[in-house]
């Protein structure tokens, strides 16, 4: 298909979901506020300005997307990569399983799993109905649902979004450019259900791939995603990112998405440090996660209400988080941020050998709060 043809055909396919997530929000906003009104949804109002620049972001972002391929970081197909079963197996689901999220957030329930789910063994933080999702992320349903949920709240954008780590991710592997393809190591921390590794996997179909999270629901459902490609299945470990059981020196390159928003202070200052420990010298790490109101006090508003809306304990101090600073006290130098859509992306690289020493005693003088 001439480039112009597969370029519209992209722009189509990312309007269409966009419509259609739109339109979803508008309807399930509506019933949420009718059927279970609670003071803790109430948000503030956002303007019709800032509703054009979502839009305007939103444009930009398909754009750079598209760029991208175009110009071979990644292949084009991977654009229209989209779970197509899913999303007729489970839209019926996501509306069935709104009630009982309504009786939770009438209740204020934020950490309920059934009986039958084990909660022993993670992390308190992590115990929670994140999103209003039945079971948090400890069920085969809240797998099953989650990347529909996703592309939902981002009008289908969550693909581009994560698609915006691959290009950093590609130049950072620059520095290893003589070491076979084969033998190159990539780590995707908190992986979920594989949707970033299955990306990744696009871009670097001989690489070897590696996952890990706390999930076993959501590790199944990627490992069933993740085998549907050819090639070397990812390795999807069940671990804590805060503990990540690689030794050191590991992986040519490590992302993390979506996940720092989850996390209390001290967690994300920990997950840094791991990622840190099992990058290589001269490997790089990118981090994908919300827009933070330093970078966008135009969006301050949809900060505000995101965590009204959604149960994201963790959310507000995020949003003003210094992550740039916390890499700093990990280790990590050249660090630059970028802006895309609602996602920022922090891209950092491990000091080569020998430059270590030097890195650190400039890493002293930047203090982190936790
Ligand atoms: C918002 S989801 C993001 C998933 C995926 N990265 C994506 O692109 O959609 C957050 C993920 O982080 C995982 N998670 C949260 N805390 C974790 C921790 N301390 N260690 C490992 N995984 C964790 C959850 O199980 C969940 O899969």
């Amino acid at each position: 298909m001439p480039d112009t043809l597969t370029k519209l055909a992209y722009q189509t396919f990312q309007q269409g979901k966009s419509v259609f997530g739109l339109a979803h929000k508008a309807v399930g906003i509506q019933l949420t506020n009718l059927v279970a009104p609670s003071a803790e949804s109430k948000t503030v109002p956002v303007s019709a300005e800032i509703l054009g620049q979502i839009q305007q972001r939103y444009n930009q972002i398909v754009e750079a997307d598209w760029r991208d391929a175009e110009q071979g970081v990644y292949p084009e197909s991977i654009l229209f990569d989209n779970p197509w079963d899913d999303f007729f197996r489970f839209y019926p689901v996501v509306w069935l399983d709104m009630p009982s999220m309504w009786q939770r957030v009438q209740n204020k329930q934020h950490q309920e799993f059934d009986t039958a789910v084990e909660t022993r063994g993670y992390p308190s933080y992590y115990l929670q109905n994140f999103h209003h999702q039945t079971n948090g992320y400890l069920s085969d349903l809240s797998a099953n649902l989650y990347d529909l949920q996703v592309e939902l709240l981002f009008n289908g954008a969550a693909d581009p979004m994560r698609r915006r780590i691959l290009a950093p991710l590609k130049e950072g592997l620059q520095t290893f450019r003589d070491v076979p393809p084969t033998q190159i190591k990539v780590l995707d921390v908190a992986c979920g259900t594989g949707r970033m590794l299955r990306n990744i996997r696009g871009m670097l179909p001989k690489a070897s791939l590696y996952g890990i999270d706390l999930s076993p629901a959501y590790l199944r459902k990627a490992n069933q995603l993740l085998s549907q490609n050819p090639g070397e299945l990812p390795q999807l470990v069940q671990a804590n990112a805060e503990e990540l059981p690689f030794v050191d020196n590991y992986f040519h390159a490590v992302s993390c998405v979506f996940l720092f928003h989850e996390l209390p202070a001290q967690a994300r200052q920990n997950v840094i440090n791991n990622c840190f420990r099992v990058v290589k010298p001269g490997g790089t790490f990118v981090i994908c996660d919300s827009i933070q109101v330093s970078d966008s006090p135009e969006m301050a508003p949809l900060m505000e209400n995101f965590p009204a809306m959604f149960h994201e304990p963790y959310y507000r101090h995020y949003s003003t988080d210094n992550l740039e600073a916390r890499l700093q006290e990990a280790g990590f130098t050249d660090i630059s941020t970028q802006v895309h859509f609602m996602s920022k992306y922090w891209i950092a690289r491990k000091p080569a050998e020998g430059q270590t020493e030097a890195a650190q005693q400039v890493n002293q003088t930047i203090p982190v709060e936790v």
